[in-house]
């Protein structure tokens, strides 16, 4: 039996209607007071269920909150009576009632309908009154029947807490992410990036990302749900990047997040797109370890952070005050014509370079920088250095080594990158460092990293790729933490904010 249930809307009414009165004859609702209850109300829950996209059964409850639940209607066509559709139907609405912590249920049916009787005993029900000749022109009584839910409501509040099932949309550059995680557990992490589009600019472009966010958001979005095996309905929050990105670009999962929230009534998360990159290595570990520092390498940005609490502490410690490291790579395999995202064809150029070749500037090193701009980075002296080396070779009519150049770039690069982290780590006594952002695929960064940490002591924790560079996931395991920690969900007064600072993890 393939039978997909999901909330109700307007647009339903005909079709449900059209069940209605042949179910119920004279006694059906009129029109107009089905439309009521299917427009929007926060005290309503009304669900269709379908076969092969046809609407085949409804359903649908009155909630107070906190309280009680009132089942409404229910009703199944009659071609499709007998295969297990009204229980399907109601075992939604008794989730639904016990999610939004009703403790008691209530419904009436005809007395002279058994079989329906029998099916709500099974499911918990007893007779607590009748109400005689309540069924007109027939005269037929009602048979008044209450559910106690107080066991399930714990129990579904207990799990929602405990292992929540969390959809994360991330769009705050090129890649537009789609995860699902149950609590620690990843379920799912779709993406698709618009990098291609970029390729002939040589570097993102803010109006180019956000047009195709919007294009790839549905299919992304329904091919996670896919891939995890989950309705939204079933979803017990949504999570979502607010900052910080392209304005553009972050403003169409925010509002994608927002519509979900609305549409499904679930509670959405704006978590902090930095403080994800760290929340992610959840997924592989079980656990985030603090404090750690993390050091966040991407086209976008180049953060040092510590973290002494994932979802309440985090530091910036310092960032780029120009280009941001993949950037870095960008710009220099541009003007060493070797193509675009640069980070991978620079690493393959370097592969048979002399790191040592070449001694291009470290941004950032000197002894006065390091008082003032310890854990700062600067790599647009480095690419200029770069340029002007280049445009000297070739003024000479030199026949210089490509391999060379990048081999040594790469070097400049990364030595920045690993002496600023270990030092954050010595300097704060953490004896923990974790890498994330694409850039984390450089080859030479994760060596030296690695041998770095190892004379220094530093445990390095560096998540696979899929989990480094921009994606959904890190964003619903972020929204994950939040929720085990017990945090409130945000209100829908938040906004893209591309500035969002670190320290604010999530917006409420
Ligand atoms: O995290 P990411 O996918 O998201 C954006 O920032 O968009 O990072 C992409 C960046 C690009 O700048 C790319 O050149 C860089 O990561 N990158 C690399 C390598 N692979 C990708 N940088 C250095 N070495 C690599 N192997
Ligand atoms: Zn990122």
């Amino acid at each position: 039996m393939d039978f997909v249930i999901r909330p109700a809307g307007e647009a339903d009414l005909d079709d449900i209607f059209a069940i209605e009165h042949a179910s119920f004859g004279s006694t059906a609702w009129p029109r107009q007071m089905m439309a009521s209850e299917l427009s929007p109300n926060p005290n309503r829950n009304y669900f269709v269920s379908l076969e092969n996209d046809k609407i085949v059964g409804y359903a649908g409850i009155g909630v107070v909150d906190g309280s009680h639940a009132d089942i409404m209607t229910i009703a199944v066509s009659s071609e499709q009576r007998g295969k297990g559709l009204g229980r399907a139907l109601m075992n939604r609405l008794i989730e639904v009632a016990a999610k939004r912590g009703a403790s008691e249920m209530f419904l009436e049916v005809r007395a002279d309908n058994p079989v329906a009787q029998a099916l709500y005993e099974s499911l918990g029900f007893v007779q607590i009154d009748l109400r005689r000749a309540y069924y007109q022109p027939e005269g037929i009584d009602a048979v008044i029947m209450r559910a106690d839910l107080s066991t399930k409501v714990a129990e579904r509040a207990q799990q929602a807490i405990r292992e929540p099932l969390v959809l994360g949309i991330e769009s705050s550059c090129d890649e537009t992410g789609v995860g699902i995680v149950r609590g620690n557990n990843l379920l799912a992490n779709v993406i698709a990036s618009s990098m291609d589009a970029h390729a002939r600019f040589g570097g993102v472009v803010p109006e180019i990302a956000a047009r195709a966010h919007l294009e790839a958001l549905q299919p992304t979005l329904r091919q996670a749900l896919r891939t995890a095996g989950v309705s939204l309905s079933e979803i017990d929050a949504i999570a979502v990047t607010n900052g910080p990105g392209l304005a553009g670009a972050l403003m169409v999962g925010v509002g994608a997040a927002k519509a979900l929230a609305v549409a499904t009534g679930k509670p959405i998360y704006a978590v902090n797109h930095l403080v994800g990159h760290v929340g992610v290595d959840v997924l592989e570990r079980g656990e985030v370890v603090t404090p750690t520092i993390a050091l966040l390498v991407s086209g976008g940005h180049t953060s040092l952070l510590l973290v002494r609490e994932l979802v309440s502490d985090v530091e910036l410690l310092g960032e780029t005050i120009d280009d941001a490291a993949g950037e870095a790579f960008d710009k220099v395999a541009r003007l060493l014509g070797l193509g675009y995202p640069g980070g991978p064809v620079i690493d393959q150029a370097a592969a048979n370079g002399n790191p040592k070749a070449i001694r291009f500037p470290r941004g950032l090193t000197l002894p006065k920088d390091m008082e003032k701009h310890r854990y700062d980075f600067s790599f647009s002296g480095l690419k200029t250095a770069v340029a002007r080396w280049v445009e000297v070779a070739e003024a000479k009519g030199e026949d210089f080594s490509v391999a060379d150049v990048a081999a040594s770039f790469r070097e400049a690069v990364v030595d920045v990158l690993v002496t600023k982290a270990v030092a954050a780590c010595l300097d704060n006594n953490v004896p923990r460092l974790l890498l994330g952002g694409g850039v984390v695929a450089n080859r030479r960064l994760r060596e030296v990293a690695a041998e770095r940490c190892e004379a220094a002591g530093i445990e390095l924790r560096i998540p696979a790729l899929s989990l480094c560079t921009d994606n959904g996931a890190m964003i619903a395991a972020l929204g994950a933490q939040l929720i085990m920690a017990g945090h409130e969900p945000s209100t829908l007064n938040f906004a893209a904010d591309s500035t969002l600072a670190v320290t604010n993890i999530q917006t409420s």
